[in-house]
C-alpha cells in the first residue's frame, strides 16, 4: 500500500504514455496522492483532462497558465513529492535529464526534485540499445535514480524486443518495494569498516594497498537510504561517501587505530560491514624519523596486525555481521573458510579474476554466501547498485 505517499508522475511523449491513465488509476487505489506532470508531446498521447480525472489533481505542463498568469512552480513540485516517477521515459527526455536540458516544467521539476527520482523507459529496441542511451540511462542511475529497465515484448513499430514501459502492475510493485526499503532499516545501527590501512615505516613511508574505500562509501550510502545510521571507521581513502548526519565518520590510519575505533562501535550496532582492506602486517617498530639511503639493504620485521573482523566476531552477541572476501584462487572455498572462521553471517566475494571488479574500478562482481551455503551471484555492477544489493539481503535476512 502507498496510503499518505506523494506521487508525481512525469509524462512524456511515448505511445506508452497511454498506459498512464491505469497507472494513475493503480497509485490512487493503492492510497497514493498523485500529481502529473507532462510534456507537451504526452498530450498528443493521452489527454490531461483523463490524468487530471483520474488523479484528482490538475495536471501540470505549462510554466503559467496562458489566461490568468497563474505560476505552476516546478520548485514546489519537485519538493512535494515522496517520489518522482517518469513515466514513460522516452529517449528525447532522457537524453536532456542526463544533461541537465531545463528547457519545459518536466525538466526543471525533474532538477528540483530533492527525493528519490524513478525512471521507466520506453523506445524501440534498437533505440533501447544504442549505446548512447545505455550511457545515459548509467548517468542517471550514478546520480542515484532508480532504473525500472523496459520490459521485452511486441513494440508499437511491430519489432520483438527489450523496450516496452514495464507494466503499471509492475511499476507499483517497485515503488512499494522502494518504500519498504526506505523504512527497513529505519533506527538501525550499522559500523563499516572501509578502505586501506596505512602502517607507518617511518613519518614519511607506509605499508598500504590499493583499496579505494569505494565499496565501504557506497554501502553507507545504501544503508543511509533504507533508513540505518552508519558509523564509518575508515582508512586514508579519497573516496567518502556524500555528508549526511546520519553517517559519522571516524578517520583511522593504521589497522590498531582501526581495531580501536571498531571495538569502541561494536556492541552497540545491530549490523557490522568489515569492507576494510586491513594490513596483514606492519611494521614491528615504526622510526620516527625519516629512514636514510644506507646503500645497503634494508630489513624491516613485520608482524601481524589484529584482525578485527575475527577479533569482533569472537564478542559478537546479536549483530549481523558481514565480511569481504577479495581472492585471486580457489575463491569460493576460502571465502565460505573465512565465513566460518570469522563467524559471520554473510560474505561477499570478489575475485580479482573477474574484470571490473576489485579495487579503485567503479564496478563491482560479487557473489554472496550465508551460513546455510546459499550463494546468489550478481552480475557486474556499479558499486552503489552493488551496495544496494547486499543493504536489500541484510534486509531479507533479518526481517525474517
Ligand atoms: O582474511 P582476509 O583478510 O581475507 O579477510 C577478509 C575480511 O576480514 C574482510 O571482511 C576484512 O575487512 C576483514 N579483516 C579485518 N581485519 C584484518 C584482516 C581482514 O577486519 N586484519
Amino acid at each position: 500500500m502507498l496510503t499518505g505517499k506523494k506521487i508525481l508522475l512525469a509524462v512524456t511523449g511515448s505511445i506508452a504514455a497511454y498506459k498512464a491513465a491505469f497507472f494513475v488509476r493503480l497509485l490512487v487505489k493503492s492510497g497514493a496522492d498523485v500529481k502529473v506532470v507532462m510534456t507537451k508531446a504526452a498530450k498528443d498521447f493521452i489527454s490531461p483532462l483523463t490524468l487530471a480525472t483520474l488523479s484528482k489533481n490538475p495536471v501540470y505542463s505549462e510554466y503559467f497558465k496562458e489566461t490568468t498568469g497563474e505560476w505552476n512552480s516546478h520548485v514546489e513540485l519537485g519538493l512535494w513529492a515522496d517520489l518522482m516517477i517518469v513515466a514513460p521515459l522516452t529517449a528525447n527526455t532522457l537524453a536532456k535529464l542526463a544533461n541537465g536540458y531545463c528547457d519545459n516544467l518536466l525538466c526543471a521539476t525533474y532538477l528540483s526534485a530533492r527525493g528519490p527520482v524513478m525512471i521507466a523507459p520506453a523506445m524501440d529496441l534498437d533505440m533501447y540499445e544504442h549505446p548512447s542511451t545505455r550511457d545515459n540511462l548509467d548517468k542517471l542511475k550514478s546520480y542515484g535514480n532508480i532504473l525500472v529497465e523496459a520490459e521485452d515484448g511486441e513494440l508499437a513499430s511491430g519489432l520483438h524486443g527489450a523496450g516496452r514501459m514495464a507494466e503499471p502492475e509492475h511499476l507499483i510493485t517497485h515503488i512499494q518495494d522502494h518504500f519498504e526499503m526506505l523504512s527497513s532499516l529505519k533506527g538501525k545501527k550499522v559500523l563499516i569498516t572501509s578502505g586501506p590501512t596505512f602502517e607507518a615505516i617511518d613519518p614519511i613511508r607506509f605499508i598500504g594497498n590499493h583499496s579505494s574505500g569505494k565499496m565501504g562509501a557506497a554501502l553507507a550510502e545504501a544503508f543511509v537510504a533504507a533508513g540505518a545510521t552508519v558509523s564509518l571507521v575508515s582508512g586514508p581513502s579519497r573516496n567518502y561517501p556524500q555528508t549526511s548526519d546520519k553517517i559519522h565518520l571516524h578517520q583511522v590510519q593504521s589497522a590498531k587505530e582501526m581495531m580501536s575505533g571498531a571495538a569502541a562501535l561494536f556492541d552497540d550496532v545491530d549490523i557490522a560491514v568489515f569492507a576494510a582492506a586491513v594490513s596483514d602486517y606492519g611494521p614491528k617498530e615504526s622510526a620516527t624519523q625519516k629512514i636514510k639511503k644506507s646503500g645497503g639493504s634494508l630489513h624491516l620485521e613485520l608482524v601481524p596486525n589484529p584482525d578485527i573482523a575475527l577479533e569482533l566476531g569472537k564478542t559478537k552477541t546479536s549483530q549481523f555481521t558481514v565480511g569481504f572476501a577479495l581472492e585471486t584462487n580457489d575463491e569460493k572455498v576460502n571465502a565460505k573458510e573465512k565465513l566460518k572462521k570469522k563467524n559471520f553471517d554473510l560474505i561477499v566475494l570478489n575475485s580479482l579474476n573477474d574484470k571490473g571488479a576489485g579495487f579503485s574500478h567503479d564496478t563491482n562482481k560479487v557473489s554472496i554466501f550465508d551460513k546455510d551455503n546459499n550463494e546468489v551471484s550478481l552480475e557486474l555492477k556499479s558499486k552503489k547498485d552493488v551496495a544496494q544489493d547486499i543493504v536489500r539481503i541484510i534486509y531479507d535476512k533479518i526481517k525474517i
